[in-house]
């Protein structure tokens, strides 16, 4: 069977940790979009891994796939698989042949587009990667896929093509000069190399047959979604958002399984008990102050990309019932529940106020969801306790006040918490469900 994991607000939820709890019981790990913009950490006998585009899954011995749905940077790729043998480890990570490869031009382009946008404060606060410009290629079809690395023939016509119209735009649109990043020979000595090392290590796979064969087999197969919903080019906070689908439909379109395939399995929502928001654009529920700063410090609330310290919020009622409709959850995990303990109290945006109206799911426009004025809902805090205690003891150990929040959630969005989060390490959380059983 599939398990879906998809980030239900904007990203940084920790989805890693719930794929890290469930992965044990699955064959393969699949990534279904995004590239080397999702950061995660995975701690491993003691030892932690900061990876941002070999699945976490892949530390722990099990396949990973990068689907072609991912955009791939080559060289994050083969430094993360490098690192990793150092260390000892030996990953088996998988690329599909149809996913798009992220370029050195696409990264400079991304700097520069999002540096032109901030005169109009239309700038999404990318991570820098690439990803934009990278989707863009591929939509308009002059993109250069793995599978054409390892085509030395086509991989020199696709960039005769191609970097002559990235030159121009560096040069004369953004009146910049342009260096080794638009030079074909010097992209195709190394993007040759590349294409190489990866069919000689014979991690060049069909993704959607290489899957099939799998669940085929009765193996379980994770999907694993990167960012979250809200910033869903098409569910998202349009144009504050990235530019791929973290909403479960593309697990589907950005692996090659078939929608039933993921439709018969499980979906499941990723909510952190409050929000973080890296980047820019509206956020009606806001924090800023004390308060602000009580949050980010006790969450740790820095980009694990960039570092950079992430915005906070209230948890957003609307926002996560819009999440569970767009990729049909059939179950969620609440993390850092420890994060927000010793609060006096605890507040949740249950609904907005938007022109005398008080509506339950997100408008459809960023702007019209920024004019939202959150209605509240208070709930009593819950103390710091001993959280390993409480792992161990399980879900009714846990503060009364604390249990009125997750059950609040689950009615609300419809379905039930699978696994709760009360800390960093996997030992630190309460499964209620193992989706995979
Ligand atoms: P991009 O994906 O680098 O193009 O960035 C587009 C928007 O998505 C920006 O607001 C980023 O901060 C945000 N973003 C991209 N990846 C992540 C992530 O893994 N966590 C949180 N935000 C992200």
């Amino acid at each position: 069977m599939t398990v879906t994991i998809v980030g239900a607000q904007l990203g940084d939820e920790g989805k890693g940790g719930i794929v890290d709890l469930y992965g044990d019981h699955a064959d393969v790990v699949a990534r279904y979009q995004g590239g080397d913009n999702a950061g995660h950490t995975v701690v491993l006998d003691g030892d932690e891994y900061k990876l941002s585009l070999v699945p976490s899954g892949a530390v722990r011995g099990k396949t990973g796939v990068l689907g072609n749905g991912v955009v791939i940077n080559p060289r994050t790729l083969f430094d993360e698989i490098d690192a990793l043998k150092e260390r000892g480890l030996d990953p088996d990570v998988r690329v599909a042949r149809r996913a798009h490869v992220i370029m050195p031009y696409h990264r400079l382009l991304d700097g520069i587009e999002e540096e032109a946008k901030s005169d109009s404060d239309l700038d999404a606060g990318t991570t820098g990667r690439g990803i934009g410009p990278t989707y863009e290629d591929k939509v308009g079809r002059r993109g250069i896929r793995i599978g054409d690395l390892l085509d030395h023939e086509v991989l020199r016509e696709r960039l005769e093509y191609v970097v002559p119209q990235k030159r121009a735009i560096y040069e004369d649109v953004y009146g910049k000069t342009a260096g080794e990043e638009f030079d074909v020979e010097a992209l195709f000595e190394e993007y040759s190399a590349i294409g190489d090392r990866i069919r000689s290590a014979e991690m060049d796979v069909n993704a959607g047959e290489f899957l099939a064969e799998h669940l085929h087999d009765g193996d379980n197969v994770m999907l694993e979604g990167a960012q979250g919903t809200s910033l869903d080019i098409d569910h998202g906070i349009y144009p504050f958002v990235t530019s791929s689908n973290p909403t479960a439909g593309y697990a589907a379109t950005g692996t090659g399984l078939g929608v039933t395939d993921v439709g018969r399995g499980e979906v499941i929502g990723i909510v952190k008990a409050y929000l973080s928001r890296v980047g820019t654009g509206p956020l009606p529920t806001e924090l800023d102050g004390e308060l602000a700063e009580y949050i980010r410090e006790e969450g740790g609330e820095y980009g694990t990309v960039t570092g950079r310290p992430r915005r906070v919020g209230w948890l957003d009622l609307p926002m996560l019932r819009h999440a569970a409709r767009a990729s049909g959850f059939t179950g969620i995990a609440i993390n850092h529940l420890d994060v927000i303990a010793g609060l006096d109290e605890v507040k949740v945006g249950h609904a907005y106020e938007l022109d005398g109206d008080t509506i339950e799911t997100m408008p459809a426009t960023t702007e019209r969801w920024g004019d939202c004025d959150p209605v509240y809902r208070t709930f009593d805090g819950w103390p710091e306790v001993d959280w390993d205690e409480i792992a161990a003891e399980g879900y009714d150990a846990l503060p009364a006040a604390a249990q009125e929040y997750v059950e609040y959630v689950e009615t609300e969005v419809g379905v039930p918490a699978y696994a709760l989060s009360i800390g960093p390490g996997r030992e630190q959380s309460i499964v209620r469900t193992n989706p995979f059983a």
